[in-house]
This record gives structure tokens, C-alpha cells and sequence, in this order.
């Protein structure tokens, strides 16, 4: 304390904790808005989970597996003979590190152009706006007086009890993108986002992956019938679900790792990837000295323009309630600071896609059919699947469908839900359709480009009125 006294206090409009996509695209928002803006990060490298160890490693590796997959799988049904393919997972994960460290120096080049300044160390609140720089040895390196105190912080990795996680056999993600060699034997405890993604990517390049789910279903987010079609993708590509099963304990043995479940046999494997949720990350930042206090989740309560209980102090992205996406995150940093320079700023949570990078992808806007029967809102529903495709067709890429749901009465289209090739880009028109109110009528009479994938959208928008054309 001492030595902070010490110190001498830089003064910023807008002091940032947390260099992740949502801090650090506030950052540069702000400073666009003419803030004098500060970003204080704990990482040597900026970009947060999402950029360092979480979305680009695990798509450049979702990327690299794939094109090993379907050199050694698919080449062949395209005429190309490719004799002798191998894997040299030491240079594919040096290429995953070469696409994040060139990422994180684009962040730090974009602070420079919009002259944010950069604190390396932990944000401590400090009492009022004020928030003190903490390095790596405890030790106070800058105190900090702002007008206003973003937190943007993010989250962990949850764990359960009885699972030992040891860095090494039994891990989260962080591990699981730079396991050195590919396991025989991979369990993934959790059938979410994470767990399919890096489940895919070990079992395409030659791991037994078994993924142990507590639900009877996998992807709880997401629309059931999609999820559905999507287990039964990933099942012709190797993947082995046990669903409804409760793991009790992992641990690290002799000879490698023992996954324990309830009333069943303990299963024996070399690695287990645990990804059952994340939590919020708030531990050292000193919310009591504001006196905010955490909802019964961990998490960070808010009213609606990103304002916590403390004057001054607002938070946004996986701090929050909400889902846990980077995109989400960055919607509402900048929403959050416009507001605080232009007195306008507004994030609309309906409209919040969400994507999950298998092969095909899986992607989702709106509400699922079950939330509407649960809602009791009237609905029609058009589905439309891409084997009926001429460029699904084209591409060998004719698994999974589009699904729309529209409301009965004024077919404002309500959700929209695809497995599919590029589901993920895909969705981007369905997000600006529900932006702009758009009945699935609208959506049926664009004109779209043939042959596309996205033709697959509009004809799914066409049967939600009973007449899609290619079916
Ligand atoms: P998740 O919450 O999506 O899925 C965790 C799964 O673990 C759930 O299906 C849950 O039922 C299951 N589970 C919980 N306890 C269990 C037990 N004892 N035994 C077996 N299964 C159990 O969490 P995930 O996949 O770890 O992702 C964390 C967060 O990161 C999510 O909010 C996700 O949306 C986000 N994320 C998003 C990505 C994307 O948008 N592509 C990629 C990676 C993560």
C-alpha cells in the first residue's frame, strides 16, 4: 500500500479492465469517441480468452484438422490421389501459435493507432473510479483515477467436484489446444460448444473420442431438432456420445487417466478434456472495496445500459448475465461507451447469434421451437435441407438442413436454426433480417445468387408457407 501511496495517480476518461474482445474493441471505440482511454491486462499478450486460448487457436486448428481429414477421406471422391498423407502436429500447432501472436500484435498495433494506453498487470478497484495496477509479484506498479472504470474481465473454465485437473492428462481447453501428441483414448466430459470443437479436432486427427453428456441431449443451447441431426453427423464422423451420464471423478493414474461415472464402469483413457461451462472471472478484482456485490452465479449485475451498483463503474461481456460469446461481448462494450459519450448505446440481446465450428458447422439466432412452445407463441415452421442443393451438391457438403420459425399470425421470423456447410456465415443474413423485423416472406421473395449455399436459407423461408421449390 505503500508504495501506491506513493505513486503518483494517472489520470483517463476511461480506465478498461480486461484486453479481451470485448475490453479491448471498448477501448478503441472510446478512443474513436475522443476518450483519453486506458486498458489495464493481466496477459502479456491482449485479445483474452477468446484470441489466445480459446475461438482463433481452436478454429486454426479446426481448420488444419479438417484439411487433414479430407485429404485423407474425401480427395479421393474428387478425382485427386493423394498417396502417403501424414500428420506433422508439431507444425500444426506452430501454425495455430503463428495466427494468435499475429492477432495479439494487431491488437497491440490498433491500441497504438488509437492511443489507448496499455497497463500490463492485474486492475484492482481501489475505492470510487479509482482502480490500481497490481503486477505479477503482488506488488502495486500504477494507480490509476478514471471517469469512468469499464470491467470486461471475462471468465474461467467451471470444473466439477472430483475431477483433479493436473495441467497435463485431465485439462480444459487451454491444454487440449497444444496436447504435444494425439491421445488413443480422448474423454470429453461435456457435449457443449468446446467439447464437440476440440472433440472434432482430436478424433479427425485419429483419437477415439467418447463424450460423456449429463442431459439426454447434446448442445443444451441450442434448438433441439438441430442439436439432433447434428449428434447424428458427429457419430458418422467417429465420435462416441454416452448421454445421460453423471461424471463423478477424473484423475490422473499410472497409466493415464480413469474417468469415473455414476452407476456405471469407470472408463480408462490417456486424456480428458473438461468442458462443462465457464464461469465468471472476477477473483482479485476488489468489488467489495466498490461494495458491488455477485449475483447467485458469480456474476456481475447490471441494469440496462451496463451500469453496476457502483457510481462510475460499468461491466459487460461474460462478466455479466448472458451467453458467454466474444461477439456478444464486443456488441456491448461498444454499446456501453457510445452511450457514455453520445448518451445513446443499445445491445438487442434477441438478435445474438451463436455458432458452434464442427464440421458441419452448427448456428443459431432467435428463439428455438422449444422456447415457443414453452412461450406458447404460434408459429409456422419452413425447413429445407441441403442435399436439395446444387452448390451443397457441388461441394460434397450435403448434410444437415435450415430450419425457420415465423409467427403465425404476422410471419415476423422468430428463429432460425441450421446445421450445415457454413451454418456460421449463413446466419448472418438471418441476423440482419431479424434486425430489421423481416417476415420470412421477405426472406423468401430476396433474390439469392445461384448456386449458393445460401439458397438453402431462402428456400427454408419458401417452405415456411408451404412452397419451397427444389423439394
Ligand atoms: P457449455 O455450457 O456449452 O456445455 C457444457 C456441457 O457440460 C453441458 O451440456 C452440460 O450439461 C454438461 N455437463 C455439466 N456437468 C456435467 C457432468 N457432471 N457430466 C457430464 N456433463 C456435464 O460449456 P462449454 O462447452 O464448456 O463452453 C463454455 C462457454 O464458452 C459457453 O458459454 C459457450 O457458449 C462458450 N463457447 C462458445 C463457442 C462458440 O461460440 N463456438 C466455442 C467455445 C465456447
Amino acid at each position: 500500500m505503500a508504495a501506491t501511496q506513493a505513486m503518483e495517480t494517472k489520470r483517463h476518461d476511461l480506465v478498461v479492465i480486461g484486453a479481451g474482445p470485448g475490453g479491448y474493441v471498448a477501448a478503441i471505440r472510446a478512443a474513436q469517441l475522443g476518450l483519453d482511454v486506458a486498458c489495464i491486462e493481466k496477459e502479456p499478450r491482449l485479445g483474452g480468452t477468446c484470441l489466445r486460448i480459446g475461438c482463433i487457436p481452436s478454429k486454426a486448428l479446426l481448420e488444419s484438422s479438417e484439411l487433414f481429414h479430407e485429404t485423407k477421406h474425401s480427395f479421393a471422391g474428387h478425382g485427386i490421389v493423394a498417396k502417403d498423407v501424414q500428420l506433422d502436429l508439431k507444425a500444426m500447432l506452430a501454425r495455430k501459435d503463428g495466427v494468435v501472436d499475429a492477432l495479439t500484435k494487431g491488437i497491440a498495433g490498433l491500441f497504438k493507432k488509437n492511443k489507448v494506453t496499455r497497463y500490463e498487470g492485474l486492475g484492482r478497484l481501489a475505492g470510487g473510479t479509482q482502480v490500481e495496477v497490481v503486477d505479477a509479484q503482488g506488488q502495486p506498479s500504477a494507480r490509476l483515477e478514471a471517469k469512468h472504470v469499464l470491467i470486461a474481465t471475462g471468465s474461467t473454465s467451471a470444473n466439477l467436484k472430483g475431477i483433479e485437473l493436473d495441467g497435463d492428462r485431465v485439462g480444459t481447453s487451454t491444454e487440449a489446444l497444444a496436447w504435444p501428441a494425439v491421445p488413443q483414448h480422448l474423454v470429453v466430459i461435456g457435449a457443449g460448444a468446446i467439447g464437440l470443437e476440440l472433440g472434432s479436432v482430436w478424433c479427425r486427427l485419429g483419437a477415439k473420442v467418447t463424450v460423456l453428456e449429463y442431459l439426454d441431449r447434446i448442445l443444451p443451447a441450442n434448438d433441439a431438432e438441430i442439436a439432433k441431426e447434428a449428434q447424428k453427423i458427429l457419430v458418422k464422423q467417429g465420435l462416441e456420445f454416452r448421454l445421460g451420464v453423471k461424471v463423478t471423478g477424473a484423475r490422473k493414474d499410472q497409466e493415464g487417466a480413469l474417468v469415473t461415472i455414476e452407476g456405471h464402469e469407470p472408463i480408462r483413457c490417456d486424456r480428458v478434456l473438461v468442458s462443462v461451462g465457464r464461469k465468471p472471472h472476477t477473483d482479485g478484482l476488489g468489488l467489495d472495496k466498490v461494495g458491488i456485490a455477485l449475483d447467485s452465479r458469480g456474476r456481475i449485475p447490471v441494469d440496462a445500459h451496463f451500469a453496476t451498483s457502483a457510481k462510475g463503474i460499468y461491466a459487460i461481456g461474460d462478466v455479466i448475465p448472458g451467453p458467454m460469446l466474444a461477439h456478444k461481448a464486443e456488441e456491448e462494450g461498444v454499446a456501453c461507451v457510445e452511450r457514455l459519450v453520445t448518451g445513446y448505446g443499445h445491445v438487442n440481446h434477441d438478435t445474438i447469434p451463436n455458432v458452434v465450428y464442427t464440421h458441419p458447422e452448427v448456428a443459431g439466432v432467435g428463439k428455438t421451437e422449444e422456447e415457443l412452445v414453452a412461450a406458447g407463441i404460434p408459429y409456422r415452421k419452413g425447413a429445407f435441407p441441403f442435399l436439395a442443393n446444387g452448390r451443397a451438391k457441388a461441394l460434397g457438403a450435403t448434410e444437415g438442413k435450415v430450419k425457420i420459425l415465423a409467427h403465425k399470425d404476422t410471419d415476423r421470423i422468430l428463429g432460425v436454426h441450421i446445421v450445415g456447410a457454413r451454418a456460421g456465415d449463413l446466419i448472418a443474413e438471418a441476423v440482419a433480417a431479424m434486425e430489421f423485423g423481416a417476415s420470412s416472406e421477405d426472406l423468401a421473395r430476396t433474390c439469392h445468387a445461384h448456386p449458393t449455399l445460401a439458397e438453402v436459407v431462402k428456400e427454408a423461408a419458401l417452405a415456411v408457407d408451404g412452397r419451397a421449390l427444389h423439394i
